[in-house]
């Protein structure tokens, strides 16, 4: 009965939005959703989704829920510092005006600490890269870059007072960079993907799907690579079989297509 509560809950978002939840792992998942209907006092998905089907509130809310947006500048700046020192410098090399692409870009801190990187090898006004997100409450947060201090902890120091604005206990993403991106709205569970691309940065969103949805997903995530193109995942989405989807190991959470 529980399952089925599920179960037809899925359908019918999926109808409603075109977003489909069986991708998503079931059980996290389910939490997530559970404990949010339970604090808005309904006793099943049933109930739940009558209500966030007239009210569009809670359909905002429930976006929020199963849409995970932590991000900050910077995430595992270790990582950041293998894309500057050894990565990039091998696109480049290949590509003076290399095509680049945070996929699940959250509230914008990844996109805008690309091209904070990118800005140590070429001029801003040269630079676009293409930032999507499912979810346009987080986009629209990204398109206003404004962040609490926290966001900050990994920045460099240098990168910090070139490229924020402190006003009062929030900082400010220098236009320059904000110019540099474009947003847009994209589902990668249901949507085609652009390219030929030199990088994609999706990092911490493969992990909240089933194994079969990101399998799909590494297959187009590699089409969409020009040979050599590198794919640079979060810190806990090793690939374990690369060479399955034509792609080699060139640093740890670095992939290079084949
Ligand atoms: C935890 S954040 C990761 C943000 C950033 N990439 C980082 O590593 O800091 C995960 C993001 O994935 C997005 N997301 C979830 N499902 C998605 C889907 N099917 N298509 C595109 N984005 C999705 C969420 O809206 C959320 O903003």
């Amino acid at each position: 009965m529980a399952q089925n509560d599920y179960q037809d809950f899925i359908s019918k978002i999926k109808r409603k939005t075109g977003i489909d939840l069986s991708l998503y792992k079931e059980a996290q998942m389910k939490r997530r959703l559970t404990s949010l209907y339970e604090k808005k006092g309904f006793a099943s998905f049933e109930v739940f989704y009558e209500a966030l089907s007239k009210e569009h509130q809670l359909l905002d809310e429930f976006l929020d829920r199963m849409t995970i947006n932590v991000s900050e500048f910077y995430r595992n700046s270790k990582r950041w510092e293998v894309l500057e020192q050894k990565i990039l410098p091998k696109i480049l090399a290949e590509n003076k005006r290399p095509k680049i692409w945070s996929a699940a870009c959250s509230t914008g801190e990844e996109p805008y600490t690309i091209a904070m990187v990118m800005s140590k090898f070429m001029p801003l006004s040269e630079l676009q890269i293409q930032a999507t997100d499912l979810d346009t409450n987080v986009i629209n947060r990204a398109k206003a870059g404004v962040y609490p201090e926290r966001s900050l902890n990994e920045v460099p120091a240098e990168i910090r007072k070139k490229y924020f604005t402190q006003e009062g206990s929030f900082y400010k993403v220098d236009d320059k960079i904000k110019k540099t991106i474009v947003y847009k709205q994209h589902n990668l569970l249901a949507e085609p993907f652009g390219g030929p691309y030199d990088l994609i940065v999706c990092r911490n969103v493969l992990i909240y799907f089933t194994e079969e949805a990101k399998d799909e997903l590494y297959k187009k995530f590699s089409a969409a690579l020009r040979p050599g193109g590198i794919f640079f995942v979060g810190s806990t989405e090793q690939i374990f079989n690369p060479a399955a989807y034509g792609f080699d190991t060139e640093d740890t959470f670095f992939y290079r297509k084949q």
